[in-house]
């Protein structure tokens, strides 16, 4: 297994920074109810609290307005705290993102009125979850995902029949799901994934939860629970399933009598199993938006694998992924799909062409179709009504794009990817048309034409990654000049650039000019840069 990861390091940080400016920006706290109706919690939860604190060590001090001075008495006040604004009880104990280690310590249940506990996004050290949660009895929300927790589940939350919200995801959880926690009736969403947790046995358990709606379990190893299919597809409710890499496989689907199922599934990920099929009864679920099936065994035909999902799920998909397989042949004509989004293609063995038909998704997003040996001439119809196209990867095939000089495509790209395909000889005009580029990479695209110069000089404003390696640019490059605020990515390297080198207007955190033909004293650039490749 692998692919779970603790998310802390620079986005959490960056949240971390947020959190405390908004803090700051509401004079210190985020207010409770308690100031606004002068009602003020009970010194006993007052006490719970301070023992808490105790328990939990908190290099950032957001708890600091936590405390026992006379002016700090009303604990409804303090940050991270919500009382009821009936009675004053704290209902409500609120520290995800703190950053906060040390202990849970069992003076919670000293909050018997505690409906909501999010303690995620923390660093609790791979301790246990700790037992006495589960006599936290009023819960409705709890929230402990994130915060480096390890051992078991304990079968205790079981007893949290008010919960509708559990999160236990994304920490060092092992073993298996206690089957107690089949008595959350009332629970809508449930995440255990990017753990290491196992099923061993079925999942009957999971068919008496009737009301989730969002039901999270990859990375659980789910190999023995044949019944999973039977019992994910009986529930009522279910809008979104997460089985990826809960090494599934196809022999699960094959008796599977689907008349009843899935009545409201809108997102199925089966990502990273063993599955060898598109499960045929997905192409009956007429809610489907969208389905996950990367990284499995499927093979043959793209276009027979397709027709298992014509059924009215053709008319709601917007998402399929299919990425990582061993499919062949071409594209099919995806017009079959009006309501597509995205199309994930990448890394399978499709050797056919690319009908012009994909031109008519005129809701298409995404399409990437990389690292495949597709062979075609991609022209103008092939995007004739893609204006909401963001990110385009044909990268890695047999391409050739021809377009007429002046072509004004329909779509502005946040992502384009080129590599690899035939583009010149002369530097793509239309590239220029796209001003919301961030991440451009027309690499290996047998372009031999003069530096486009007045482009280089007005980049587009947001343009973080910029690749034309290995063609054969020549010319001189003009100073480099862009709005961008954040830090550029280049790799000029292997063409025929010459002269001295150019200025850079932007912070550039790496740059490759190697295999050019330029002159000067590079030693003068250095300052900003994080890399530098030269020769
Ligand atoms: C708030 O309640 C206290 C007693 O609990 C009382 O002395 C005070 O006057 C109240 N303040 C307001 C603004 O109602
Ligand atoms: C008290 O809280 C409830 C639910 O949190 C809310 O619906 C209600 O409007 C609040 N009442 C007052 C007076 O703020
Ligand atoms: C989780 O806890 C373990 C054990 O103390 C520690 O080695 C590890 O660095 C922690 N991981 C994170 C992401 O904080
Ligand atoms: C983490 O746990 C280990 C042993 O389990 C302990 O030695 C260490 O002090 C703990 N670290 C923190 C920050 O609590
Ligand atoms: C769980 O609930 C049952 C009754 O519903 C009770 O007897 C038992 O003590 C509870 N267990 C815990 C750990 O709270
Ligand atoms: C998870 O916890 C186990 C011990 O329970 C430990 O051996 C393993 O290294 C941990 N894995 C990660 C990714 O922290
Ligand atoms: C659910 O709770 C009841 C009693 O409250 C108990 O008898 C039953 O075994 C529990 N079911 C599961 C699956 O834990
Ligand atoms: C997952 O748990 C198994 C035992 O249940 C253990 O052998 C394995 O090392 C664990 N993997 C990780 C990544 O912690
Ligand atoms: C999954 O669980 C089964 C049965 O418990 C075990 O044989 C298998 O090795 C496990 N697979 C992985 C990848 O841990
Ligand atoms: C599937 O189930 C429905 C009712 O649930 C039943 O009428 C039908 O005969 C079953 N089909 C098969 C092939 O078992
Ligand atoms: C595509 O690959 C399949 C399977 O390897 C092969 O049978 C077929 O002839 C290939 N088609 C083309 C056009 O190369
Ligand atoms: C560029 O992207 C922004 C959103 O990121 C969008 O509002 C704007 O319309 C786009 N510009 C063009 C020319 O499409």
């Amino acid at each position: 297994m692998g692919g779970r990861s603790f998310k802390l390091p620079h986005a959490f940080f960056t949240l971390l920074v947020l959190v405390h400016s908004m803090r700051l920006a509401l004079g210190g706290f985020i207010p409770g109810v308690g100031d606004a109706n002068n009602i003020s919690c009970p010194e006993g939860e007052r006490q719970a609290l301070l023992e808490f604190k105790k328990g939990i060590s908190d290099p950032y001090g957001w708890l600091s307005f936590w405390g026992s001075e006379e002016e700090k008495k009303n604990c409804c006040n303090w940050p991270g705290i919500r009382c009821s604004n009936q009675t004053g009880r704290v209902i409500q104990l609120q520290l995800g993102f703190d950053y906060l280690g040390g202990m849970i310590s069992p003076s919670l249940l000293e909050l018997p009125y505690l409906t909501y506990l999010d303690l995620s996004n923390n660093d609790f050290n791979h301790s246990y979850i700790p037992e006495f949660i589960g006599s936290l009895s009023n819960l409705e929300h709890l929230d402990l995902s994130s915060s480096n927790l390890s051992g078991p589940i304990p079968y205790q939350l079981g007893n949290l029949s008010r919960l509708q919200y559990l999160d236990l995801s994304s920490s060092n959880l092992s073993g298996p799901i206690p089957h107690q926690l089949g008595n959350l009736s009332r629970l809508q969403y449930l995440h255990l994934g990017d753990n290491n947790l196992t099923e061993s046995e079925n999942l009957e358990w999971l068919s008496h939860m009737s009301s989730i709606e969002y039901l999270y379990l990859s990375f659980t190893n789910l190999s023995v629970a044949n019944d999973w299919l039977e019992v994910v597809s009986s529930l009522p409710n279910l809008k979104n399933l997460d089985m990826s890499a809960c090494n599934l496989r196809l022999s699960s689907f094959s008796q599977f009598n689907h008349s009843k199922s899935f009545t409201s599934l809108e997102s199925l990920q089966l990502r990273d199993n063993e599955i060898n099929d598109i499960p045929k009864f997905s192409g009956d679920i007429c809610t489907l938006c969208e389905l996950g099936l990367s990284g499995n065994n499927l093979n043959g035909q793209l276009i027979e694998h397709i027709n298992d999902l014509s059924g009215c799920a053709k008319d709601s998909l917007e998402v399929l992924e299919l990425a990582r397989n061993q499919l062949w042949g071409s594209l099919p004509d995806f017009a079959l799909f009006p309501s597509l989004k995205g199309i994930y293609l990448s890394s399978n063995k499709l050797n056919g062409t690319m009908p012009k038909t994909i031109g008519n998704l005129h809701n298409l997003e995404h399409l990437d179709v990389s690292l495949n040996y597709l062979q075609d001439v991609i022209s103008e119809a092939h995007f004739s009504n893609l204006s909401r196209l963001l990110s385009l990867d044909l990268s890695g095939n047999s391409l050739t794009l021809e377009f007429d000089f002046n072509w004004v495509p329909p779509f502005q790209l946040d992502k384009l990817y080129l590599r690899s395909c035939k583009l010149g000889p002369r530097f793509p005009n239309w590239i220029r048309t796209q001003r919301n580029v961030t991440i451009l990479d027309i690499s290996n695209a047998q372009i031999s034409d003069t530096v486009p110069a007045e482009w280089f000089a007005n980049l587009p404003p947001k343009l973080v990654s910029l690749n034309i390696s290995s063609n054969q640019i020549h010319g001189q490059l003009p100073n480099v000049s862009t709005m961008s605020l954040s830090e550029l990515r280049f790799d000029l390297s292997a063409n025929r650039l010459e002269g001295p080198l150019p200025l850079f207007s932007t912070d550039v955190s790496s740059l490759n000019l190697s295999k050019n033909r330029f002159r000067g004293h590079f030693h003068l650039f250095v300052k900003s840069m994080m890399g530098i490749w030269v020769f």
